[in-house]
């Protein structure tokens, strides 16, 4: 199996993202660390211990960490228009786990990476705040994951104002360090996740799984459909993270291209924007492998086909 470490801001699609990990059987998950993002930190990190419970024994022993509670230069901004005012809104959520580990997220990375060097691959489904503190703590981490899978950025539009998706927006200057490090990364941005789509039917089949977590599933899902209908006119929910933490597990359910990735950090219209250049005009080598495809119906069977798996 692939060692992984999640980090992300659930959030509902962090939080559907999460469970498909536990779910399947590549992944073996050494550690999950929340960040500021989609809510407060706190919110976050108490979602985490949720989600955890709800992965059942998948999660048995699995430790999560508090991270960053803010971006490294700018004022949080959250997406509660989005995931409701806690980050999930289900009723009956089971309670967290157990509490957080004490420490810090950011150190939990860094030994975690150290004692497996090349090997572990941090998949995030939020703002880059943590991996970016990593990295800036220890110069040599880049080089010791194996890669960085982020649900993030665009190579098109954005999500939270037109030009920035929202964990890009969310800590900018992060996002720059991480693409800019020499680590491996692969970008799941908007321009495939906006076609992967929780439609009703696809929602209904969730709930028909008769499990918790589908029925969990199902109702954060319709939650969200209406924040999409009202805001971007789909028939559903995009399933981002999700879509990321699958590009960990089957890549090759997406197209690939090396580009050279930019995140502006200077304020201003473009705020957060990942400025991708898809025609190789600058000249500058890739940094970033970009998902410009994605086989929608291949993922959402796998989602669906794991999601079986939970209690
Ligand atoms: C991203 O922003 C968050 O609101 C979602 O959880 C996802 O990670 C999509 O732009
Ligand atoms: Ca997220």
């Amino acid at each position: 199996p692939q060692w992984v470490i999640l980090d992300g801001d659930p959030g509902l699609d962090d939080a559907v993202a999460w469970l498909l990990a536990f779910a399947s059987p590549e992944l073996d998950i050494l550690g999950v660390t929340a960040v500021h993002g989609n809510v407060p930190l706190p919110l976050a990190l108490r979602n985490a211990g949720v989600i955890l419970a709800l992965a059942g024994e998948r999660a048995e022993g699995v430790p999560y960490f508090a991270g960053a509670d803010r971006p490294l230069l700018r004022g949080a901004i959250t997406a509660t228009r989005m995931h409701g005012d806690s980050g999930l809104p289900a009723e009956e959520l089971p309670d967290p786990v157990r509490p957080p580990e004490p420490g810090h997220a950011v150190d939990f990375i860094l030994r975690t990476v150290r004692a497996r060097p090349g090997e572990v691959t941090l998949v995030c489904s939020g703002p880059l705040t943590n991996v970016a503190l990593a990295f800036r703590l220890a110069p040599d981490l880049p080089a010791l994951v194996r890669e960085v899978v982020w649900m993030g950025g665009s190579t098109a539009q954005g999500n939270r104002t037109p030009a920035a998706e929202f964990n890009a927006l969310a800590d900018p200057h992060a996002a720059q360090i991480v693409l800019g490090s020499g680590a491996r990364v692969r970008m799941v941005g908007l321009n495939v996740t906006m076609q992967c789509v929780a439609t009703p039917p696809r929602v209904e089949r969730l709930r028909a799984l008769g499990s918790r977590a589908g029925q969990v599933c199902a109702e954060l899902l319709t939650f969200y459909a209406e924040a999409y209908r009202r805001n971007y006119g789909l028939n559903g929910g995009a399933l981002h993270d999700p879509l990321a933490v699958a590009a960990a597990i089957r890549p090759e359910l997406l197209g690939w291209q090396d580009l050279r990735v930019d995140v502006e950090t200077q304020e201003g219209l473009n705020l957060g924007r990942t400025v991708c250049d898809l025609y190789g005009v600058t000249g500058q080598a890739p940094n970033v492998s970009v998902a410009v495809t994605v086989d929608d119906e291949a993922f959402f069977e796998l989602l669906l086909g794991r999601l079986a798996a939970l209690p």
